[in-house]
């Protein structure tokens, strides 16, 4: 199976060469180079602080923390693994890692479409550069994975064929053609925006509420009627749109991505034109007096002198304590919302099982839809308790609403099916015992995972680094 896709692989790749050696152009001759490294002779400093981000390594298990996202995942990819945020070098080696993406072991095979790469390197805008949108879109994620092979980096967010980039300019560019449309969606076209607003766009590429739609799953940003959480949540519901069905309560789902963007731009640095490049990638000022743009994207508060300390007295001290309040008061909020969603969930299954009809329980599912779009919108928004807590927490309180309404017309029914006993919630106290409660084989993917890793990757880090060679 997988050995012959190798040889075949293997076999198509010498014939391509062998057809289009000449149409193998290297990037002199017009095409985007992907690979990092090839810009740290001209701009050292970038480069470096750039390579930094590796040093944010630690994988932390977000299931393990809070097992009641594996029953508010249930049936999706998200239930199987979830980990939290490292540094932008590891977005290749996480993607491939994590079991949301199989064990695929052929390129025909899923389950998740090209669509999963396109916020983890340059060489997504590379091959969409090269082949066009559908050319990058179409299949499987297992199509093109000798040709993604550079983590997120400096093609990502600069025009780097530029003469301006070249001479250290920033020459800020948007690499995905999706992007563009999103932002001239709202009004908001790139070449327009003034130089800050593109501080904050180049990061929005990936940072943001995004879904796979149309014959070749593409991605594109919900943003045609607004970006708020309720604008979005009607943009999704006009189109009759799910991520998928839950496997315990049947619910049509949205699975929020992480509407970072959105969020910020809502929150009192957002609305005072603070971008995120002030807080998360500051000018320095090297021993030399010259001054250049730290690319170790990270905790600002690592660098309080330069970050916070540009605009505010207070000290680091204080900050962070209204922050970590912040944070509390979130997360707070954020178990108060689950712990309604996950018992709706299960009060829905139990009124399946109880005979209940598609027709009642149409509106129960709609409640449970958007209180956990809304939860999902808030907690995803990754850094959200700093960037607008106020717009979470008004956010998860609406999750709450949403979710006390599922349930009050779940006590209802269940009674009127003669179930007037509490349902029963299984014991989902440990990330192992929910996956076991929703019957996950884990081995199994943990196998195929495996197996992914040690025979299909090594083969595209072969192909990647033959291309790689002849630029
Ligand atoms: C996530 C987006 C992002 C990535 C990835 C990125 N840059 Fe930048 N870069 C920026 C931003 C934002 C600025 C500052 C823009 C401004 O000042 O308006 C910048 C500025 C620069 C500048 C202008 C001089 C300076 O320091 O301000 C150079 C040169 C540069 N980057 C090189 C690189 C190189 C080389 C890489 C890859 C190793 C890279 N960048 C990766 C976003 C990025
Ligand atoms: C090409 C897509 C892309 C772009 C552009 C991008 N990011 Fe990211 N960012 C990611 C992904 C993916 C991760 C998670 C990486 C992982 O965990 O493997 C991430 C992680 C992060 C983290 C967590 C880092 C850590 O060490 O925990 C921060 C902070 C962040 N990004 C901020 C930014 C900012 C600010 C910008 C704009 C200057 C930006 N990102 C641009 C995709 C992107
Ligand atoms: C006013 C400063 C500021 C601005 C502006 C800002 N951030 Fe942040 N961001 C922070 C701080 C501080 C944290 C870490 C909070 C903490 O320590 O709990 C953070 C956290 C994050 C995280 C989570 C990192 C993790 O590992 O969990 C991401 C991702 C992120 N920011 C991306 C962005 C993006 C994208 C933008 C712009 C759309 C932005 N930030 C704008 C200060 C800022
Ligand atoms: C480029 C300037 C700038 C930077 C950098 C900046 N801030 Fe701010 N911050 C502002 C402005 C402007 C406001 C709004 C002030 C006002 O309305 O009084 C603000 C407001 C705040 C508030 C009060 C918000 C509220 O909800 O009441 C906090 C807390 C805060 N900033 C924390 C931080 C932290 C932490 C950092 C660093 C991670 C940071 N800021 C970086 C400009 C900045």
């Amino acid at each position: 199976m997988n050995k012959h896709w190798i040889l075949s692989s293997v076999a198509a790749i010498a014939l391509l060469g062998a057809l289009s050696a000449s149409a193998v152009a290297a990037p002199e001759e017009g095409l985007i180079d992907p690979r990092n490294q090839a810009y740290e002779k001209d701009h050292p400093d970038q480069y470096k602080t750039w390579k930094e981000t590796s040093e944010s390594e630690e994988i932390e298990d977000a299931l393990a923390h809070d097992p009641n996202m594996v029953i508010l995942w249930a049936g999706y990819g998200f239930a199987k693994d979830y980990n939290k945020a490292r540094g932008h070098f590891y977005a290749l080696d996480d993607v491939r890692q994590t079991l949301r993406t199989g064990g695929p072991t052929d390129p025909k095979s899923g389950p998740m479409p090209m669509a999963c790469w396109s916020c983890k390197s340059p060489d997504v805008g590379r091959v969409i550069d090269e082949r066009g949108e559908d050319g990058y879109f179409e299949g499987k994620w297992a199509r093109l994975g000798a040709e993604i092979s550079n983590p997120i980096g400096c093609a990502d967010c600069h025009d780097t064929r530029s003469d301006a980039f070249k001479n250290g300019e920033p020459a800020l560019a948007i690499a995905k053609p999706y992007v563009e449309r999103a932002f001239e969606a709202i009004g908001k076209k790139f070449d327009e925006q003034s130089r800050l607003d593109q501080q904050a766009s180049v990061c929005a590429q990936c940072h943001v509420e995004y879904y796979f739609t149309g014959p070749t799953k593409a991605v594109k940003f919900p943003w045609d009627m607004g970006t708020t959480v309720g604008e979005m949540e009607t943009y999704y519901d006009a189109l009759n749109f799910k991520d998928w069905q839950h496997a315990v309560s049947k619910a049509p789902m949205l699975k929020a991505q992480h509407p970072g963007y959105e969020t910020w731009r809502d929150g009192i640095h957002g609305k005072n034109g603070v971008v995120c490049v002030d807080c998360h990638m500051p000018k320095v000022t090297k021993e030399d007096g010259t001054v250049f743009t730290d690319h170790k994207v990270g905790n600002p508060f690592d660098r309080f002198e330069d970050t916070c300390a540009n605009c505010h007295t207070q000290t680091k001290e204080q900050l962070q304590g209204i922050v970590s309040t912040r944070k509390a008061q979130v997360l707070n909020m954020k178990l108060t919302a689950e712990k309604q969603i996950v018992a709706a969930h299960f009060e829905a299954g139990a009124a399946w099982d109880a005979g209940a009809t598609e027709e009642e329980m149409k509106p129960i599912l709609m409640d449970i839809r958007h209180a956990q779009w809304r939860w999902d919108y808030a907690i995803a928004s990754h850094g959200v308790h700093m960037h607008a807590p106020e717009v979470a927490l008004e956010i998860l309180g609406t999750s709450v609403d949403k979710a006390a309404d599922a349930r009050a017309k779940l006590i209802r029914l269940l009674a009127k099916k003669g179930i007037t006993d509490p349902v029963e919630i299984p014991d989902i106290s440990t990330k192992e015992k929910a996956q076991a409660a929703l019957g996950m084989d884990m081995d199994k993917m943990n196998a195929e995972k495996q197996h992914f890793l040690e025979t299909v990757v090594p083969e595209w880090d072969k192909e990647a680094a033959a291309r790689e060679a002849k630029y």
